[in-house]
């Protein structure tokens, strides 16, 4: 993988796209809310402070730092703004991968051996067997993740430490690779979704056999060979589905995710469906997420999980069908609905910072993050 200008060229693929913004913001509207969009900047604080709104819908995936997906939530919780799906505590722990690992093998569940690298210098626990997947501990969107993360031994996969190492400035996370089918499965309230599975067979030429930051951004151009097939739901037999349901369910528990998250899965030919990480915020890109695939599955249009997703957080609030809304410029107003849940406020509003800064943005009460495409 490489780099622009001393910056990885991946740096900014967990950002949401203006177009997944967008439709966030129409399903919203659809349903009869008035959305504000609010950069997940410095500046975000001081907004909450003189703007009070109803609900936060949060895509934020933070600016910088160790945990930075647990920073907006962190700060809604401490100005008390109620906010959609997890919080900073959970938000922090799936951000890094080896905790979250302790916590699934503390629960039983299945996930491959691993070593956390702080250096590169570490010694290798020798328990480990080749191949090695080596992946930064504390990315997403399969940052820093190439072919060449796959390592068959102990010369490439110091190389490959001290490059994730130098780029992306924290330890490394080395694991087993699991061959198998690749699975991903959502919960959304206490339903767990249709397993996904990405097969990348017709990715063949390209010699990329799992989901690279390549096939994730480049995913379905064909020319590169990095269109992978989609089965929603997978083709797994009852039983299995079911297990790897169970692992989905079992895994969201044990994170202690709210209302949504996606558990990414290899499924090893004997059947053991190992846990690779859990996503508490997946991303709702329309056409290019895992997560809308899944809800589109069982017959949920894009705005119905949007909705059902808003509803779930009231639920949680205990909000009622009306809700009072005091908007930007101080004037306040009262939305009712007979049959719909109300959150109000007034006009979107989309601050576009410089692009190396952070990426969350408000509405009404809603929150969401912008990038350049791909998968999240
Ligand atoms: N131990 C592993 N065995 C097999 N494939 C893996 C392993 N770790 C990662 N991968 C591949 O890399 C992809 C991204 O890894 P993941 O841990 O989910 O990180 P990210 O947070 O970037 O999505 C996975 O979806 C899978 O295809
Ligand atoms: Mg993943």
């Amino acid at each position: 993988m490489g780099e622009r200008d001393g910056v990885p060229v991946d740096w900014d693929s967990e950002f949401d796209t203006p177009g997944t913004i967008d439709t966030i913001v129409r399903d919203l509207q659809a349903a009869g809310h008035t959305v504000h969009c609010v950069e997940a900047d410095a500046d975000l604080p001081g907004w909450f402070l003189t703007h009070a709104v109803d609900l936060v819908f949060n895509i934020a995936e933070g600016r910088h730092g160790t945990y930075r997906e647990s920073q907006v939530p962190a700060i809604l919780e401490s100005l008390r703004v109620p906010c959609t799906g997890s919080n900073s505590v959970v938000l922090a722990l799936a951000i890094d991968k080896a905790k979250t690992k302790q916590i699934l093998a503390s629960e039983g569940l299945p996930t491959p051996r691993w070593q956390l690298f702080p250096t590169s210098t570490t010694a290798l626990d020798r328990r480990l067997q080749f191949p090695l997947m080596v992946k930064p501990n504390r990315e997403g969107s399969s940052k820093g993740i190439s072919k060449e993360s796959l390592v068959n031994d102990e010369v490439s996969l110091r190389r490959q430490v001290t490059q994730v190492i130098d780029r992306y400035r924290q330890e490394v996370l080395v694991e087993e690779f699991i061959e198998g089918q690749e699975l991903t499965a959502g919960v959304l309230g206490d339903v767990v979704l249709p397993v996904l599975e990405i097969d990348f067979e017709p990715c063949r030429q390209s010699g990329e056999r799992f989901y690279s930051w390549r096939m994730k951004e480049f995913q379905g151009n064909t020319a590169l060979g990095l269109a992978p097939r989609l089965f929603c739901p997978a083709r797994l037999d009852p039983g299995t589905t079911a297990r790897v349901q169970d692992v989905a369910r079992r895994a969201h528990q044990a994170l202690g995710c709210v209302d949504l998250s996606r558990t990414d899965i290899r499924l090893r030919a004997d059947g053991v469906p190992f846990v690779l990480e859990v996503n508490p915020l997946p991303g709702l890109n329309p056409v290019d997420s895992n997560f809308p695939v899944m809800t589109q599955a069982m017959g949920l249009s894009h705005d119905a999980l949007i909705q059902r997703i808003v509803q779930l957080a009231m639920a949680r609030y205990q909000m009622g069908r009306s809700v009072s809304v005091v908007g930007s410029d101080g004037w306040t107003a009262e939305t009712r609905s007979p049959d719909r849940q109300m959150v109000g406020g007034q006009g979107v509003q989309v601050h576009h910072q410089e692009p190396s800064s952070a990426y969350a943005i408000a509405s009404d009460g809603f929150l969401m993050a912008r990038t350049t495409g791909g998968v999240r």
